[in-house]
C-alpha cells in the first residue's frame, strides 16, 4: 500500500492550474484521484478530469473533483494511469480491471503520459506474469478466441467470479478475454487489433513518458531518457 501512496504522491507534482488530466483506473489510480481532490481543495487550483471508467468518475465526483469529456477537450494536458506490467522499454500490459480502451483512448489523447506502479509491477518482459486481456465485441468472442490460439497464444474468457454469473461485462458492454503468450513480440498488439471483433488490446507499446515506481522510501522516475 505505501508502494502505491508514495507513486500516487510523485504523480501529483505533474499536475499544474488549469490542466485538463485523464485519469486511469484501478487501486493505484484510486488514491491518486483522492490526492488530487486534496490538492485541488488545498491550493485552490482548477482543474478538470476525463474518468476512463465509472470507478474513476464516481471516486472523482466523491472528492470535489469537476469532471469533463474527450468530446469537450480531445487533446489534455496531462494522463495518469495504473499498469498490470511495466517492462525495461516502459511498455506496459493493462487491463486487469478491464477498462483498457477507455484507458488507451484517454492515455493516448495526453501530451505527458504518467504511469503509476508499485515496484511488483516491473517485468523483464512483458507477459511475464499476466495475460493480455482483450476487450471482444460478445458475438465474436470465440471467433477471436480461435485466432489469438492461431498467433500462439491461449485464450480464457474472463468470468465476474463470485459477483457477475458468466463473463463480465466492461464498461462499454463487452467481453473480456485474457490471452497468454509465451513470448511478446513488438507487433503482437496490431496482429491481435485487426482481428474483427477485437476492440482494443491492452498492450500499450511506445505510449509512456514517464513511469513513478512507489517504494518504502518514496519513488523512482523511469523515462526512455534515462
Ligand atoms: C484497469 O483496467 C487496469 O489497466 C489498471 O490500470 C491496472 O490493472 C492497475 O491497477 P492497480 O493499480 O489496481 O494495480
Amino acid at each position: 500500500m505505501i508502494e502505491k501512496i508514495n507513486a500516487a504522491k510523485a504523480a501529483l507534482d505533474e499536475i499544474k492550474d488549469g490542466f485538463i488530466v485523464g485519469i486511469g483506473t484501478g487501486s493505484t489510480v484510486a488514491i491518486f484521484i483522492r490526492l488530487l481532490g486534496e490538492k485541488i481543495r488545498n491550493e485552490g487550483i482548477k482543474i478538470k478530469a476525463i474518468p476512463t471508467s465509472y470507478q474513476s468518475a464516481y471516486i472523482a465526483m466523491e472528492n470535489g473533483i469537476e469532471l469533463t469529456s474527450l468530446e469537450e477537450y480531445p487533446e489534455i494536458d496531462l494522463a495518469v494511469d495504473g499498469a498490470d506490467e511495466v517492462d525495461s522499454e516502459l511498455n506496459l500490459i493493462k487491463g486487469g480491471g478491464a477498462a483498457l480502451t477507455r484507458e488507451k483512448i484517454v492515455d493516448s489523447s495526453a501530451k505527458k503520459f504518467v504511469v503509476i506502479v508499485d515496484s511488483s509491477k516491473l517485468v523483464k518482459r512483458l507477459g511475464e506474469r499476466c495475460a493480455v486481456p482483450i476487450e471482444v465485441i460478445p458475438m465474436a468472442w470465440k471467433k477471436v478466441a480461435k485466432a489469438v490460439e492461431r498467433l500462439g497464444g491461449k485464450a480464457v474468457l474472463r468470468d465476474g467470479g463470485d459477483r457477475k454469473d458468466g463473463p463480465i461485462i466492461t464498461d462499454n458492454g463487452n467481453f473480456i478475454i485474457d490471452a497468454r503468450f509465451e513470448k511478446i513480440e513488438r507487433d503482437l498488439e496490431v496482429k491481435l487489433k485487426i482481428i474483427p471483433g477485437v476492440v482494443e488490446v491492452g498492450l500499450f507499446m511506445d505510449m509512456v513518458d514517464v513511469v513513478y515506481v512507489g517504494n518504502k522510501e518514496g519513488f523512482k522516475k523511469l523515462s526512455k531518457r534515462n
